[in-house]
């Protein structure tokens, strides 16, 4: 039976490290006001002449190391960002030029802070229909530059950076893979977060903007309702989920999704302390943390939900 697997993974934060003792020298806020509120200590900041896609290249290039695969067999790639280096040609393209692979798909998925997921329900597809056989799918932002710094209620809560996962095509009596995928989304929630500007209307990117608190309650709600979703799908029950690798917004929704879901806070894996909110490179980044370390061994199952502008949300199931 073809499933779709995880083979390697790869990230890449930039150098610079912001504290958020640096942010208060700039809007009134403190470190104790966003380590209680957020649970965020410092973040990564892109350099001023670093793009999406360099970082994506560069998690890109440690997951191909990682999986000891030349860029030539990657036949496909799909990038999910809200801030690409141009409107167009994609990140996807870029990477594809710079890593020198050539043919198949490639292409970005905007679905704000859940991109990555379904940036794998596309890559999913193309293994799923013979269109790929090894897909690098890519979460990368540049969060910093849709950032209006002088707004304390957004600046404090946001980072840079890329993970890179491949996910290939393998014919195997094993459980492992992707178990189930759900996607859900609501547009008339649009309204509550988002950005003040783009293409079609102001020529710019414009300033991100959210009602905090509303972003909140439908992030616990709707991750945990997805879930759930998700799991059953696979088959599974909650209690069989070994990690949870969440969307990483804030450490209180972490804790909140967990008591909704009846799971330990400690079956949650936490990078949001270190990266802050990097959107849609947030799980990737995650994943590539806890797969390094050894936390996520061959076998856990692992869910991955998120809840990004849109509003859209989702959950994937896997087997590692
Ligand atoms: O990635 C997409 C998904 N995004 C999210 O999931 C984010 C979800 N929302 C959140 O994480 C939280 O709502 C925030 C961290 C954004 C805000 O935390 P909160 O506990 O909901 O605070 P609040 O908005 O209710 O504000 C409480 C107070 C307000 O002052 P008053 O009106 O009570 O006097 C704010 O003006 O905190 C004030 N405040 C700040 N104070 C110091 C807001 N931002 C700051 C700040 N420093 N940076």
């Amino acid at each position: 039976m073809a499933r779709s697997v995880i083979i390697a993974t790869g990230s890449y934060l930039p150098a610079r490290v912001v504290t958020n003792d640096v942010l208060a020298e700039k809007v009134d806020t403190s470190d104790a006001w966003i380590r209680e509120r957020t649970g965020i200590i410092t973040r990564h900041l892109a350099a001023e002449n670093e793009t999406t896609s360099d970082m994506a290249l560069a998690a890109a290039r440690r997951a191909l190391t990682a999986a000891g695969l030349d860029a030539q067999a990657i036949d496909g790639i799909v990038v999910a960002t809200s801030t690409p280096d141009t409107t167009m040609p994609s990140v996807a393209s870029k990477l594809q030029s710079a890593l020198g692979s050539r043919g198949g798909p490639a292409l970005d998925v905007v679905a704000a802070c859940t991109g990555f997921v379904a940036a794998l329900s596309v890559a999913h597809g193309w293994l799923e229909t013979g269109l790929a056989r090894n897909v690098l799918v890519i979460g990368a932002e540049s969060m910093s530059r849709i950032i209006d710094w002088n707004d304390r209620t957004t600046c404090i809560l946001f980072g840079d950076g890329a993970g890179a996962v491949i996910l290939a095509r393998k014919e195997d009596e094993s459980r492992r893979g992707i178990l189930a995928l759900q996607l859900e989304s609501d547009g008339a929630l649009g309204t509550i977060l988002g950005t003040s500007g783009g293409v079609s209307t102001t020529q710019t990117a414009g300033f991100l903007f959210m009602e905090g608190q509303e972003v909140f309650r439908h992030g616990v709600e709707k991750m945990s309702s997805v879930t759930r979703a998700a799991v059953a799908k696979a088959g599974l029950a909650l209690s069989d989920v070994t990690w949870v690798v969440a969307h990483q917004a804030n450490a209180r929704m972490i804790i909140a999704i967990a008591r909704q879901l009846k799971l330990p806070p400690e079956r949650f894996i936490v990078t949001l302390d270190r990266h802050a909110n990097t959107s849609a490179a947030s799980i990737p980044l995650a994943l590539d943390a806890a797969a390094r370390d050894g936390r996520i061994a061959p076998g856990d199952i692992l869910a991955l939900p998120a809840l990004g502008a849109g509003l859209t949300w989702g959950c994937c199931v896997i087997c590692w």
